[in-house]
């Protein structure tokens, strides 16, 4: 399971629904299934850190810097994804965060991909 990249991909694809599933539920005013929906995108994040941290202990001795950097990138969409989400619910300003999913997002893809393990088509 850990050390193929499918398992790890499937995560944050599914991570990636939930997410927008949770905001279109919120711009509904659709509050409690939102709740349910954010609830199970948290579940999500732990299983896209397991797979990756997987990958990670398996792999990272190919190039240490590469994968520690892809790695806390990774971490870093997980943050943005959360703090738009408790973010919107408050009110508070999105600019931001969402500048810094766009970014983070960006760059763990290229390093994911042009990474050595499973699909490498931008290296
Ligand atoms: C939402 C967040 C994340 C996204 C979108 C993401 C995306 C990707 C992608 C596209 C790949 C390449 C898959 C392939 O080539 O078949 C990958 C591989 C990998 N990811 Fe993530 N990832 C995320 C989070 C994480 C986290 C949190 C970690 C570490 C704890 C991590 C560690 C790794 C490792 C070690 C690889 C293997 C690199 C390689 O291809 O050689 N990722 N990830």
């Amino acid at each position: 399971m850990f050390t193929n990249t499918h398992a790890h991909i499937s995560t944050w694809v599914v991570a990636l629904i939930l997410f927008v599933a949770a905001i279109l539920l919120f711009r509904q005013g659709l509050a409690k299934q939102m709740k349910i929906v954010h609830m199970t995108l948290r579940l999500f994040y732990i299983l896209i850190i397991v797979t990756g941290a997987g990958l990670f202990y398996n792999f990272a001795s190919i190039d240490h810097m590469t994968y520690g950097l892809k790695s806390l990138v990774g971490i870093g969409v997980i943050a943005c994804t959360e703090l738009i989400l408790v973010r919107m619910k408050k009110g508070k300003s999105l600019t931001g965060v969402v500048v810094g999913l766009i970014v983070t997002f960006l760059i763990t893809l290229y390093l994911g991909f042009s990474l050595p393990i499973g699909f490498d088509f931008l290296r």
